[in-house]
């Protein structure tokens, strides 16, 4: 892999993304051999929105490789509060940090962020646009599982605003996957996604309900619907909690079916799933941690090709 940023998954060619995942698994199987390689660096988290999982793992990844970390804090807390740009901001933040983490509202935004600093920027997710370190450990997740060629994967809920399954069905198309699309009308992908699927010949289909395609799933990756992204909260009502599994409608899935969630969920996994042969969820958002700490060594090595750091794995 030979980017600057990350931004989006649609920079990843199949062979970026194997570099990445290969590199992740490295680091799972020994991560004492990666404890100082980023020794003296220092990461900069900069959430304008919450985050539990991206926030955290970042953090610990980076402090795994021997980096420090420094912490926007909450919009609330920061300069924006007082009317600062994004450009603004970053450029002030790229002076004290030598790689970027970046979640913000607005679509488009680490585009922007990318533009205007030389230091490595991560999209850590752009509103309902992308989160491509996300789609990385989902893909290792599923490789971990499944492997990557070959896969039938089904995407359900919130498939309008959800930028977990843009950032992955992008990827996905990298590998050929079968890729069936589970939501209401109302939540359909976009039709810029759908457009750009359509264009690498992915093999995509949209259905309404789940269990027409269930016992064929390899994977079943639900999303949550994005309560705060409705421009109207009773069209939120009207559509959530319409795509909830439990254990019982798993009854008539594969035995080896993967169930994943890029979490936090609120209803639409029953915790009872939890307790089947199913469940990876939780093991999906652990996988942070070596996804991350590869993805940081690899754009840390691009940005400091003479170092002695990072090396090929
Ligand atoms: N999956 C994910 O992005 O979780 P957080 O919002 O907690 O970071």
């Amino acid at each position: 892999m030979r980017q600057d940023h990350l931004i989006t998954a649609t920079q990843l060619s199949r062979d970026d993304i194997e570099a990445v995942l290969d590199r992740a698994r490295a680091v799972a199987d020994d991560p004492a051999a990666y404890a100082d390689r980023h020794a003296g660096r220092v990461l900069a988290l900069c959430f304008f929105e919450p985050s539990t999982r991206t926030r955290m793992s970042f953090d610990s990844a980076a402090k795994r490789l021997g980096m420090n970390t420094i912490d926007m804090g909450d919009v609330d807390s920061s300069s924006v509060s007082k009317g600062e740009s994004l450009s603004d901001t970053v450029r002030v933040i790229e002076g004290y940090a030598d790689a970027l983490v970046l979640r913000h509202p607005s679509e488009g935004a680490a585009t922007l962020a990318g533009e205007r600093v030389d230091v490595p920027v991560v999209n850590a997710g752009d509103g309902a646009g992308q989160h491509p370190s996300q789609t990385l450990l989902d893909l290792h997740t599923i490789r971990e599982d499944h492997g990557l060629d070959d896969l039938t994967i089904g995407i359900m809920g919130d498939l309008k605003y959800g930028r977990t399954v843009h950032s992955l069905a992008a990827a996905l198309t990298e590998f050929d996957a079968n890729q069936h699309f589970i939501s209401p009308e109302s939540l359909r992908l976009p039709r810029s996604v759908r457009f750009d699927l359509h264009e690498t010949g992915a093999q995509i289909r949209e259905h309404e309900e789940l269990e027409p395609v269930l016992d064929e799933l390899d994977v079943l990756y639900v999303t949550r619907i994005q309560k705060e992204r409705f421009p109207d909260e009773n069209e939120y009502h009207r559509v959530a909690g319409e795509y909830r599994i439990d254990a019982e409608t798993l009854d008539a899935a594969a035995d080896d079916l993967t169930v994943m969630h890029p979490l936090p969920r609120v209803d639409e996994i029953a915790p009872d799933v939890d307790e089947t042969d199913h469940a990876r969820y939780f093991e999906q958002a652990h996988n942070g941690i070596p996804v991350r700490m590869a993805l940081l060594d690899t754009l840390l090595k691009n940005a400091n090709p003479d170092g002695d750091e990072g090396t090929e794995v």
